[in-house]
């Protein structure tokens, strides 16, 4: 079982400047455990910025992440945090099974524990039947499995999943979010960032995310009621849209 008590994620303070910009101006934030939390917001909002506090690997220029109980980037944390980067982060003149293999020794998976944990991610990813093929050799969807499959298979307790469904056809990417899904009822802990928002409805949570600030912090249900939208898309656009008359009256003023 997983260690449910207290949030997967408590964010306080955070400001992150990348480059000159000050890309973070100031977040805070609890991610639940055991949930797919949905991460969306416009390209250039912080969604990837935002993970990599997650994950420890952005410069923050202060506030404090805490993972699990542990400032974020903690050793402790390596074998219990999955993270999927939005460019492919596996080996390219590796095969499938031999790059997941990898992993699972990693995180110290050994003999018929590693056999079998490889075995069972390739199946959940779908690629089976090309456990032999080179990583370079696969088609772009089928490469971002690899990924998935690399930060899946030692079961971390958070998953951080940068755009893991971009190039998938409708029938993997529902198979993946049934994955994540069954996942989640496990105790794993999810925080998936997505362009589309037909996924949103998929999540328990959705953060949405503008020039590094919550536009808002709901579950899908309460996203439609706030907004009166039909979906996710509209109800999206709608927030932006209210926003942005907000800042208008406050610099007006
Ligand atoms: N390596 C970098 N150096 C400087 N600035 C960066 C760097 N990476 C990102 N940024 C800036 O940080 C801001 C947030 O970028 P981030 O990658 O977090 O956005 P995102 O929401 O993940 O976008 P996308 O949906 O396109 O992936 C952007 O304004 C971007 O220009
Ligand atoms: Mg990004």
């Amino acid at each position: 079982m997983m260690n449910n008590t207290g949030p997967a994620v408590a964010v306080k303070g955070l400001r992150v400047v990348r480059g000159k910009r000050r890309v973070i101006p100031g977040l805070d934030l609890e991610i639940p455990g055991g949930q797919v939390v949905g991460l969306l917001g416009p390209s250039g909002s912080g969604k990837s910025t935002l993970m990599r506090c997650i994950v420890g690997v952005q410069i923050i220029e202060s506030g404090t992440v805490t993972v699990l109980g542990h400032p974020a980037g903690s050793t402790v944390l390596r074998d219990r945090v999955g993270y999927v980067t939005q460019s492919p982060s596996v080996y390219a003149d590796l095969s499938v099974r031999d790059n997941v293999a990898y992993f699972a020794r990693a995180v110290g998976l050994r003999g018929a524990d590693q056999r079998e944990a490889v075995d069972r991610t390739l199946v959940e990813v779908d690629l089976v039947s090309h456990a032999d093929s080179l990583v370079q050799d696969l088609s772009g969807g089928q490469g971002s499995r690899v990924s998935l499959a690399a930060a899946l298979v030692g079961r971390p307790s958070l998953l951080v999943l940068d755009e893991p469904t971009v190039g998938l056809d409708p029938v993997l990417r529902r198979d993946l979010w049934d994955l994540f899904r069954q996942l989640a009822e496990r105790g794993h802990s999810l925080v998936v960032s997505s362009h589309v928002m037909d996924e949103a409805a998929r999540c328990d949570r959705l953060i949405l995310l503008r020039e590094g600030r919550i536009l808002a912090d709901v579950t899908p249900p309460e996203l439609l009621e706030q907004t009166g939208a039909v979906d996710a898309d509209a109800a999206f656009l709608a927030l932006i849209d209210a926003e942005t008359a907000r800042s208008g009256e406050r610099s007006a003023s």
